[in-house]
Formats: C-alpha cells, sequence, structure tokens
C-alpha cells in the first residue's frame, strides 16, 4: 500500500506539473487580457469563460442599448447588456465595455434606446479571454445603413487546452500501464517456458496449489462460468462494480468542480452534459445489484421476512445519512429545521432501494437453471418471469406521465416542462419545472429545497427547485428496476454468453428508439426533451440505453474473457457509500482543495479537480487491500 500510494502521489505530481507547464503561454495571455491601466469607465473585471468587448458607437444622433442571449438559452428574453451614448464629435466614437459569456455562441441585439428600434443583431461565439470590438457606423454604399461588425483584437486562450492535456496524460499512464503488464506477462511466460521445460512435474505442481483461475482465463472463462452452475451461489460479478466506480468516479470529478467547464457542470435545463451522465448510471447498477445480492441472500436460506427488515434499516441509513451527514452545510451554522433541504442524492436513492428491492422481494422467484426442461419459452422468461413487477412499474410511469401532464399547476400552463424565468419569453417565471416543482413546493415547503437549481445561472430563474424532487423519484426507480432487469438477464442465462449480450443489445437499441422518438433527437424540440432537473422519461430511457451498451462492452471483457480487471474504478466501485459520503463530507479539507493562484483558470481549477478524484481512488484502492469496506 506504501509503495502505491508513493506512486499514485508520484503520477498525480506528474499530471500537476504537466498541466500547469504547457498552460504557461496562455496564461499570460490571459493575464494581459485582464485591464490594468484603463480609465475607471472601461475597467472590467474579467471572470472566467468571458471575453472582454468594446462597443465603438460612431453614429452621432443615436444612443444605443444592447441586448444580450446565449444561443443555448431557449426561448428566452434578451437581456441588456449595456448602453452606449451617442458619439459627441464625428471620429469620435463613445465606447463602452463590458464582459461577456464565451462558453456559447452569443447573439447580440442593437437597439436605439429612446425609438426601440432595432439598429442590428448579430451572431458570434466569443472566446476567453480574448479582446474584441464591435464597431456600429454608417456605411454608403449605394443605400445609407448601419452596420455592425465584430473585430477581433486580441485572440482568445484556448480553454479546451487544459483538458486535452489531461486526456493525453491519461492515455499516456494507461498505455504505460498496459505496456508493463504485457512485460510482466512476458516474464511470466518465460518462466512458464523455463519450467516446462525443466520438469512438467514442478508445472503442474505449481497449478494445482494457485488453483488454476490462470488457466480458466485462457480458455475464455466460459468454463469458470460453468462452474457457478445452476444451484450455487453466484459469484460477484466485477463488470457490475466496475460499472458503479465508472460512475461514481466521475460524480465525484464533477462534483468537485470538473474544472469549471460547462460540459462538465448539469445542464442548464434541457440537454444532456458529461455531469449529468452519472447518477442515472449509478442508480442502474444499484438496481442490478439488488437483484443479483438478493438473490444470492434467499439462496443462502435467508427468510424474506429478514430480508425486509434489512431493506427497511438500509434506506432508513441512506436517507438519514443524506439528510443529517452530506446535506446540511456546517459552514453556515448548526443544523436547524427552518432550512433544511429534505430531498437529495442519498435521500433518492434510499427511497429507490427501498421501492425496488421490497417489490423484488415480494414477487421473487427461483433463478430458473439453464435444464432443457426451461426450453419452452426460454427467450422471454427474463421478462416473462417478472410480470408483477412490470406491470408495477408501467402503473408508476403512468402516475408520472399523467401528473406531469395533467396536473392543474395555478398560474401555470398545464404539463409545463420548461424552466421558468426568462425562458419562454419570460411568460412564466416562477412556473420551474411546473407539476413537478408544484408538487414539491406545496408538499415540503419552499424552503425545504435546493435552493440553486441548475437553471438559475442561464434562465435567471428565481423560484427554489430541486432536481432531486418527489416525482422525479418515480422515474429513478424506473431506471433502477431496468437495472434490475439487467441483472436479472446476467442470472437466467449465465451460462450462455451469447444471449446475455444479445439481450443487453437488444434493452440498449430499444430504449435507445424510445428515445429517439420522444426528443426527436433535439434538446428542446421533442415531445418529452431529456432533462436531468425533471429525470423526465426519455433522460431515463436515454441513459438506460446507455448503460446496457456499457453493460455490453464491460461484460465480456471484465469478467467473460478477463482482459481488463476493471482497475482502477473497481475498487471505488466496491466502496461506494464511503467514497461517496467522504467526497461530501471532505470537499473542502486540504488534500482535495486548496487556495488558488489564480480563481478564474480552468487549468489550476481542473489540475486540483484531477487530483482530488485521483486521491479517492487511491484512499478507495488501499481500504480495498486492507479489506475495509462500508456496507450498510
Ligand atoms: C483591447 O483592445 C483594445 C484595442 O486594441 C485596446 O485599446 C485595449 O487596451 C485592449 N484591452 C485590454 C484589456 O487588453
Ligand atoms: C442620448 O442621451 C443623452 C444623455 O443621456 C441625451 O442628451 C440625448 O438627447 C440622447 N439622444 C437621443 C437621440 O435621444
Ligand atoms: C440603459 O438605459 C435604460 C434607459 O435609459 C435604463 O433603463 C437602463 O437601466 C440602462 N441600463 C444600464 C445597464 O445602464
Ligand atoms: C414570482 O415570484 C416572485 C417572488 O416570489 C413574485 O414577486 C412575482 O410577482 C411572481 N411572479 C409571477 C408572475 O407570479
Amino acid at each position: 500500500a506504501g509503495r502505491a500510494l508513493a506512486a499514485l502521489l508520484l503520477a498525480a505530481s506528474v499530471l500537476s506539473a504537466a498541466l500547469l507547464a504547457p498552460g504557461g503561454a496562455p496564461e499570460r495571455g490571459a493575464e494581459s487580457a485582464r485591464p490594468r491601466d484603463l480609465d475607471k469607465k472601461r475597467h472590467v473585471e474579467l471572470k472566467m469563460d468571458q471575453a472582454l468587448l468594446l462597443i465603438h458607437n460612431e453614429l452621432l444622433r443615436t444612443n444605443l442599448t444592447v441586448y444580450w442571449n446565449s444561443e443555448r438559452c431557449y426561448h428566452c428574453l434578451f437581456q441588456v447588456l449595456v448602453n452606449v451614448s451617442q458619439s459627441r464629435r464625428a471620429g469620435e466614437p463613445s465606447i463602452a465595455a463590458v464582459g461577456v459569456s464565451a462558453q456559447h455562441g452569443s447573439i447580440l441585439q442593437l437597439k436605439a434606446t429612446e425609438e426601440e428600434k432595432e439598429v442590428c443583431r448579430l451572431e458570434y461565439k466569443f472566446g476567453e479571454f480574448g479582446n474584441y470590438s464591435l464597431l456600429v457606423k454608417h456605411v454608403q454604399d449605394g443605400v445609407d445603413r448601419i452596420a455592425c461588425d465584430v473585430v477581433v483584437n486580441e485572440d482568445p486562450v484556448d480553454s479546451n487546452l487544459p483538458v486535452t492535456v489531461a486526456f493525453l496524460i491519461g492515455l499516456a499512464l494507461v498505455i504505460a500501464v498496459c505496456f508493463l503488464r504485457f512485460l510482466l506477462s512476458l516474464d511470466d511466460f518465460n518462466n512458464w517456458i523455463s519450467k516446462a521445460i525443466n520438469s512438467r512435474e514442478t508445472d503442474r505442481l505449481i497449478n494445482s496449489e494457485l488453483g488454476s483461475p490462470s488457466r480458466a482465463d485462457a480458455l475464455g472463462g466460459d468454463s469458470q462460468l460453468e462452474a457457478w452452475g445452476p444451484a450455487a451461489v453466484p459469484q460477484r460479478l466485477r463488470c457490475v462494480d466496475t460499472f458503479r466506480g465508472i460512475a461514481l468516479i466521475i460524480m465525484v470529478f464533477v462534483n468537485y468542480g470538473g474544472g469549471k467547464y460547462w460540459y462538465f457542470k448539469h445542464s442548464s435545463w434541457n440537454g444532456l452534459t458529461v455531469a449529468d451522465l452519472v447518477f442515472p448510471w449509478f442508480v442502474f447498477i444499484m438496481g442490478s445489484s439488488i437483484f443479483l445480492s438478493m438473490t444470492s441472500t434467499l439462496q443462502r436460506g435467508c427468510s424474506k421476512f429478514r430480508l425486509l427488515g434489512k431493506i427497511v434499516w438500509r434506506s432508513f441509513l441512506l436517507i438519514s445519512l443524506g439528510i443529517v451527514v452530506v446535506n446540511p452545510n456546517y459552514c453556515l451554522g448548526p443544523l436547524s429545521w427552518d432550512k433544511l433541504r429534505i430531498p437529495g442524492v442519498l435521500q433518492r436513492l434510499g427511497v429507490t432501494y427501498f421501492v425496488v428491492a421490497v417489490l423484488e422481494l415480494l414477487f421473487a422467484k427461483p433463478v430458473p437453471g439453464s435444464g432443457a426442461s426451461e426450453r419452452r419459452c426460454s427467450s422471454l422468461r427474463d421478462i416473462l418471469s417478472s410480470w408483477p413487477q412490470w406491470l408495477f412499474i408501467l402503473l408508476l410511469e403512468s402516475i408520472w406521465l399523467g401528473l406531469t401532464f395533467f396536473l392543474p399547476v395555478p398560474g401555470c400552463p398545464t404539463g409545463y416542462l420548461g424552466p421558468g424565468g426568462i425562458g419562454d419569453l419570460g411568460k412564466y417565471p416562477n412556473c420551474t419545472g411546473g407539476a413537478a416543482g408544484y408538487i414539491d413546493r406545496l408538499l415540503l415547503g419552499e424552503d425545504h429545497l435546493y435552493q440553486h437549481p441548475s437553471s438559475a445561472v442561464l434562465y435567471h430563474t428565481e423560484v427554489a427547485y430541486d432536481p432531486e424532487g418527489i416525482l422525479g423519484t418515480i422515474n429513478s426507480i424506473v431506471m433502477a428496476f431496468l437495472g434490475v432487469q439487467a441483472g436479472r438477464i446476467l442470472l437466467y442465462y449465465k451460462d450462455q454468453t451469447k444471449a446475455i449480450l444479445l439481450r443487453f443489445t437488444a434493452w440498449s437499441c430499444f430504449l435507445g428508439l424510445t428515445s429517439v422518438a420522444l426528443t426527436k433527437v433535439s434538446e428542446n424540440e421533442g415531445s418529452i426533451p431529456i432533462n436531468k432537473n425533471l429525470w423526465s422519461i426519455s433522460y431515463v430511457t436515454t441513459l438506460s440505453s446507455f448503460a446496457f451498451f456499457i453493460l455490453l462492452v464491460l461484460y465480456p471483457t471484465v469478467d467473460v474473457k478477463g482482459l481488463w480487471t476493471g482497475t482502477p474504478f473497481f475498487y471505488p466501485g466496491m466502496n461506494s457509500i464511503l467514497v461517496y459520503v467522504g467526497h461530501e463530507v471532505f470537499e473542502s479539507y486540504f488534500p482535495f482543495q486548496w487556495k488558488l493562484g489564480d480563481d478564474q483558470s480552468h487549468r489550476e481549477h481542473l489540475t486540483q479537480n484531477i487530483v482530488a478524484t485521483a486521491l479517492w481512488v487511491l484512499i478507495a484502492y488501499i481500504l480495498y487491500k486492507k479489506k475495509i469496506f462500508w456496507k450498510i
């Protein structure tokens, strides 16, 4: 463990050094883009993801008001950016300086302040820390008209360079590790050759002493799978833990800030970013684990009643952990009821776990063997054997659809799915989340919800909205149940790799096509857009389609062929509760966070977040080696 620690710290320092080094040049550029000796009027303190825009008004008799909107803000009201007064004398434009967002394309609309008449409108994608001028002047090419042109004074920095560098370093590390492993295996191979030549007897001795896991691997692992036998207790499936670890590690990274890149943050409203992927995957894999572990517990002869007790206790622990340990911000003062957030990630996991586990427990059936007697409708037995559960899930889903689209919400259109605020041209500012938001505000109260929904920045929503609210929990139960289905496939067809892969493919395609139908492959135009804040059903089908696809890749590589052990994701996957609670609680403690030299630099944030995430992988590895697991 000590050696591993040293190696990982070394890797982390190499990584941070490498991340800091190539950024040197852009950083200087960024420094000079910060105004230093400008007169007061033009002094703009640029933040991350902003560009400097100088608006030159050369018009003699028109005061201008500049309005701004982001390309990503769907059906939004324009916001006043700045006023530029009329030019005092010909050839002496009046200039206003302002910071504009460089994350997405901008739409600028210039209007005459007094007449409210549009002078011009343009779309432009500004770059981070760039320096731009917008020249507004009369031109005479036949007709007299007003021209608005953007001129680049100083080039922007390449914001994505740190991500590229980090990715290349990661890739290099993976290649290095693979190469090392290859060399080691050559060594083994050499030893084996020399021993085989020396005496066949020693070889047999070694093999029998070590058991022969390596031989099973060499045969493609099928013999190992058959060894489970129909009645045998199933082994832990490594691909499930690996998948859970992948989701968890991305979750830690994005929760720590993800280098403050927009694609590592949650979508403002509709849409899908890296950060939106992980929570549903986690729920999905929890569903698979529920099925796998419940089946093995029941096979070991545990009574259903005792299992029910365990389920209740676990859900209770998850929910209390979420409310008491992870949820409150203890820096703001002691825990108090007035402002306590009731919903949350662990709370949702707890409720989802409870519903799905009880549902599976009620209708649990022994896993059929692969005997010939079962052949009759064996191709669908994973679905047919669980028809009561499916019925229940369909019922739940119709409740979600019914409430979402038919619940009358005072002051809002029925079936509203938008973000409120300035969205939908500002017509429904307080309708954020439609029925889902209304139900939470009604049942839990505004003060007990999340106060900073991701739509607050782009859509200027002011009401509280909780992304882990009550209505969305229905769809998280559906997601977990699809995970149960994946687990069922893995157990029902455990000795038939082909059957498993076929089913994963079928589910992935079916769910993918459902999403295509619901969203029309568009961010905002479909009948039910993908939305993490609402956990819309298209979000669930899309993410579970991806999840089945990932299992389709992981199951053969990790469990059947043993080409990859799932390192390093496997370790956090084995200790998920500890890593989740730990990363939340120690978020602002030293090795995970430190004071940045320049807190408006993506590079420094990215370095910090990668180091913190790597530390959690390391911690999980050490705990795994010491056989410490936090199971609840
Ligand atoms: C931006 O460019 C303009 C025109 O070249 C220049 O006058 C101004 O000083 C620059 N601003 C900054 C902050 O570099
Ligand atoms: C523009 O604003 C100035 C003062 O803010 C005002 O004196 C002037 O009349 C305005 N111009 C027009 C065309 O309204
Ligand atoms: C711009 O001018 C308008 C009208 O005079 C005023 O209402 C608004 O507050 C001004 N906006 C800014 C950002 O100065
Ligand atoms: C929205 O809520 C705010 C504060 O809660 C209130 O001031 C405002 O009038 C409301 N707007 C509408 C359109 O109901």
